[in-house]
Formats: C-alpha cells, sequence, structure tokens
C-alpha cells in the first residue's frame, strides 16, 4: 500500500468516527443516551471475549446483573481473575468465571474450546467481543496480519468450534445467539482478500476496518448457514459507537490528547457502548431474528458489500482454509 493510499485510510477511518462522534454529540443535547431495561436471564449461559475490560467488562457485568453465567475469555490472568472479582462483588452474581483464551492463536482457541466443553456446560450467548485497533505491523502467533488474525480469524474459529454447543442450548423460541462487535469504520473497510497479510504494504486504519467489515460479512453468512440448517441459533452485529476505552491506545497522540480532554463529552462510557451488545444478547424483541446490523440498539443498514453473497461465502471459504474448519457452507448452500 502506497503512502497516499494509507493516508486516505487514515482520513476515511478518522472521518467515519467524526461522523459517529457528532451524532453522538447530537443526542446528549438532545437529553442523552437512556439505559435500557432487560428482562432477568437465569439459566443462561454467556461467554464474552475480551471481557476484562472496555465494552466486554461493562457487557460481562450487565449480564451477570441479569442473572446469567458468566464467561469471561481472555489472554490476560491477573486482570481477568481482578475483573471477575469486581464482577462477582458488584453484581452478587456468583457464577461468573474465566477461561484462558488468546485470540491471536488458534492452538490457544482450540484449547478454551476443549475446556469450556470439559464444563458439560450450555452455551446461550456467544458475545465476540475482543479487539485490538491500529496495532503497528505485527503478526499473530500463527503468521495472521494482527487486526485480521485476532479481531477476524480468531472469533471465527471460536464461534465454529463453539456452534454445536449453542445449537445444542438453544431452542425454538428460546434461540441461543452470537453477537459479534463490530464498528462504524466497517463503513470505510475494504476487503482485500489478495493481501489478508497486509504484505502488500501496510496500514494500520485499513487493517482496523477490514477485520470489523470481515466481522459483518461472517455474522451475516453464519446467519444465512444457521438458518438453512433450521437451526435454533442466530447470529447479530452490535456497533457500540465511539465508546471511552483503552482502545484507543495505538492511534495517532493528537487523537489521544483529544481524547483525554473530551470524552466525557463525546464519547461514549463503557456502559453505555455495551448496551446495543447486551440488547442483541437478551432482548425478547429480537428474539429468532438474525443477520442485522444494530446501533444504538436498533436496526441499522451496514455497508452495501456487506450483503454480497459471493463475498461473504469466499471470505467464508479463505476463513475456512486459514483456520483449518470445515467448511459446511458449499454442501448447504450448493443443494
Ligand atoms: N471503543 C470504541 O470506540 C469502539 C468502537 C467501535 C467498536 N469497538 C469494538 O469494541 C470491542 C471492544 O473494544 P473496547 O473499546 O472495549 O477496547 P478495550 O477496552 O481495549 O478492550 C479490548 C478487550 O480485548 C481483549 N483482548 C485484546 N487482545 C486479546 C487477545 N489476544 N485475546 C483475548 N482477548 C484480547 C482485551 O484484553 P486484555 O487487555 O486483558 O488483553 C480487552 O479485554 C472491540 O472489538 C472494538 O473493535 C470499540
Amino acid at each position: 500500500m502506497s503512502l497516499l493510499s494509507a493516508a486516505r485510510a487514515a482520513l476515511r477511518v478518522y472521518a467515519a468516527g467524526a461522523a459517529v462522534i457528532l451524532a453522538q454529540l447530537l443526542r446528549r443535547c438532545l437529553g442523552g443516551f437512556a439505559e435500557p431495561a432487560f428482562p432477568p436471564q437465569p439459566e443462561r449461559v454467556a461467554l464474552v471475549t475480551g471481557g476484562t475490560d472496555g465494552i466486554g467488562y461493562a457487557t460481562a457485568k450487565r449480564l451477570a446483573r441479569l442473572g446469567m453465567t458468566v464467561i469471561i475469555a481472555g489472554n490476560n490472568k491477573p486482570r481477568a481473575h481482578e475483573a471477575v472479582k469486581k464482577i462477582k462483588q458488584e453484581t452478587l452474581n456468583n457464577k461468573v468465571e474465566f477461561l484462558y483464551c488468546d485470540l491471536a492463536s488458534l492452538r490457544s482457541i482450540r484449547q478454551c474450546v476443549q475446556t469450556f466443553k470439559k464444563k458439560e456446560m450450555p452455551l446461550h450467548v456467544l458475545v465476540n467481543n475482543a479487539g485490538v485497533m491500529m496495532v503497528p505491523q505485527r503478526n499473530t502467533v500463527d503468521g495472521f496480519e494482527e487486526h485480521f488474525g485476532l479481531n477476524y480469524l480468531g472469533h471465527f474459529l471460536l464461534t465454529n468450534l463453539l456452534l454445536d454447543t449453542l445449537k445444542e442450548s438453544g431452542r425454538p423460541g428460546r434461540t441461543a445467539r452470537v453477537v459479534t462487535v463490530s464498528s462504524a469504520t466497517h463503513y470505510v473497510g475494504k476487503l482485500d482478500l489478495d493481501n489478508l497479510h497486509g504484505s502488500r504494504g501496510y496500514s494500520p486504519h485499513a487493517a482496523y476496518a477490514q477485520s470489523k467489515l470481515a466481522l459483518v460479512l461472517f455474522s451475516y453468512h453464519l446467519q444465512a448457514l444457521l438458518a438453512a440448517q433450521g437451526c435454533p441459533v442466530t447470529a447479530n452485529v452490535a456497533d457500540p459507537g465511539v465508546v471511552d476505552t483503552d482502545l484507543y491506545k495505538h492511534v495517532f497522540w493528537g487523537t489521544r490528547l483529544v481524547k483525554k480532554l473530551f470524552s466525557w463529552w463525546l464519547f461514549k462510557t463503557p456502559e453505555e457502548g455495551s448496551w446495543t451488545s447486551v440488547y442483541a444478547a437478551v432482548t425478547p424483541e429480537l428474539e429468532g431474528v438474525g443477520g442485522r446490523y444494530l446501533y444504538n440498539e436498533k436496526e441499522t443498514r451496514s455497508l452495501e458489500v456487506t450483503y454480497n453473497l459471493k463475498l461473504q461465502r469466499q471470505l467464508w471459504a479463505t476463513s475456512c482454509q486459514m483456520t483449518g474448519v470445515p467448511d459446511v457452507t458449499r454442501d448447504v448452500f450448493s443443494r
């Protein structure tokens, strides 16, 4: 990628962020964000990736408050134990635990799923939340560009390995749910299937946006697969808005300064940022409904190309090759 293309990608990402910030500001001026109410969820089990911090922590806490058994899947043991302790104390729900899962390692994801399955627990909600943003060019353990490998492929594998448990746990009228956290940056993302490793030039902005676009395509194709198989599982995408979290630690210092000074005004709090994920995970309004892009707890349209079935299939097939997951969609959709 040339310097000019990298600069264009950065401008596009900043423009997408600025548009969301303006909308959030307008909403604050018009009365702010109202915390939605959700019904209690006893007997339900949720697994939240990246539940140690930011939006994931707020999501895990809210689900625990609703009475769910919550498993935080993360790669930082001390922070995870601290998060579990705090959530237990604050929600008085003792059914919160930690499962080690480094999403930057396919082996670790497989081990995590194995450990989870040994517990013989159901799984009603999977929240694919963890992520990194605009990190310098580096690779995951398996040699994938980090945004694509961790944000997207890690969740692709995790979801596929947990699908049988989700299918067994859902039932008609009370489906299991896969919630995948994307971002407004997907609107400016481009999927470059020939340069997924970033080897033909790297832009951290383009790489982040691409990973978030891939998650939307994946989620829609997953929903199509589940519907075609008649499974009691749905898949939706949650867009949290622009939220005051540590995700911004790798962005340009000027942006970090603006965030430090004005985030209280311009950004959502992590709790506000978690509402759409929690909405997707539990609201009765979405019972049996999948394949939606949700923003501010409402359905909205994602980038036009995300509805392109051919691209969804290509990405799914490539992801299967990269992660070693058998591609069942070929049989299902060729029937
Ligand atoms: N903040 C925003 O404005 C915004 C906007 C749109 C979308 N999002 C999306 O929201 C999601 C959550 O982001 P956030 O804002 O809450 O950021 P955050 O506070 O930085 O949280 C990211 C989480 O991901 C975890 N994580 C990072 N690397 C991991 C790995 N290798 N394995 C397992 N977990 C890992 C982190 O755990 P450790 O730190 O313990 O490693 C942390 O819990 C991301 O998918 C992000 O793209 C955020």
